[in-house]
């Protein structure tokens, strides 16, 4: 695992976006995984302004969402398929039938969530996937207590994660009580892993996913066991991280051929 500290969240978005433009450089086909939450947001607006300006193509992409709310109306503003569309998808020439996401108005769920990992391996599997962290330490909608094998799957958000997410919702009605989710395994099989944090308010949960046991009530947590994982916070999310020091001595050491 690399932890890249960096002094702002801006800093951090500039960042990874030059990652998935090496990453669409590389392969103009590349399929991407992609967090909505308010963590990827700076990602995002930074990728659409160099689409904008020709320096990179979403043309030949495919995109997979990694969570969806499940119960709001199709189209409502904080449904995440409406989320990613609005700040990204929907702003960079990307084809129409290139993002994919959970379908929350399926009948047969379990048959939606084994279809939707079937895609995902048909497409060629996930070769980038930007991650948020949720206080609780939840990856996607994956909350303290997930398996760390687990699969696509409902889920049962807790109060608190309600409580964070109201925010989003204050004029549109309750945060809903049931998502859909891609499991920690499924996440586990995307080939980079990218998770961005800022503020204190994750501080915590960033030192337990990174540093502390892998458990089930630190989901993020499952992190530690993949092969490439890029963790980049600001100052302040870096803030409770015993390896502070070392994991700022060894980004600044790192040889100039190296990627993340
Ligand atoms: C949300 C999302 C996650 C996100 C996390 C953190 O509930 N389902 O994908 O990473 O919680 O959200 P934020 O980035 O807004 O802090």
């Amino acid at each position: 695992m690399e932890v890249v500290i960096l002094e702002t969240a801006e800093i951090g978005a500039r960042f990874v976006a030059d990652a998935v433009v090496r990453v669409l450089r590389r392969d103009p086909r590349a399929v991407l995984g992609l967090a909505t939450g308010s963590s990827p947001l700076l990602v995002y607006a930074e990728l659409v302004s160099r689409c904008k300006q020709g320096e990179v193509s979403f043309a030949g992409a495919t995109v997979f969402l990694l969570d969806e709310y499940v119960g709001l109306p199709v189209g409502h503003p904080q449904a995440y398929a409406t989320v990613i569309d609005t700040v990204l998808t929907g702003q960079v020439d990307l084809p129409a039938g290139a993002v994919h996401g959970l379908d929350p108005t399926a009948t047969d769920v379990p048959a939606e969530c084994s279809h939707y990992e079937e895609s995902i391996r048909s497409a060629g599997g996930i070769e980038l996937q930007l991650l948020g962290i949720g206080r609780d330490g939840h990856l996607g909608f994956n909350e303290p207590g997930s398996s760390l094998g687990s699969r696509t799957r409902l889920k049962t958000l807790t109060h608190r994660t309600r409580e964070d997410n109201a925010r989003f919702f204050d004029a549109g009605g309750e945060v809903p009580r049931h998502v859909l989710t891609q499991g920690l395994a499924t996440i586990s099989e995307a080939r980079h892993l990218v998770l961005l944090a800022s503020g204190g308010s994750k501080a915590d949960a960033v030192a337990a996913a990174v540093e502390g046991p892998v458990a089930a009530i630190c989901p993020a947590s499952v992190l530690q066991l993949h092969p490439h994982v890029t963790v980049v916070l600001d100052a302040p999310a870096a803030s409770k991280l015993r390896l502070h020091d070392y994991f700022r001595e060894t980004y600044a050491a790192k040889p100039a051929w190296q990627d993340i």
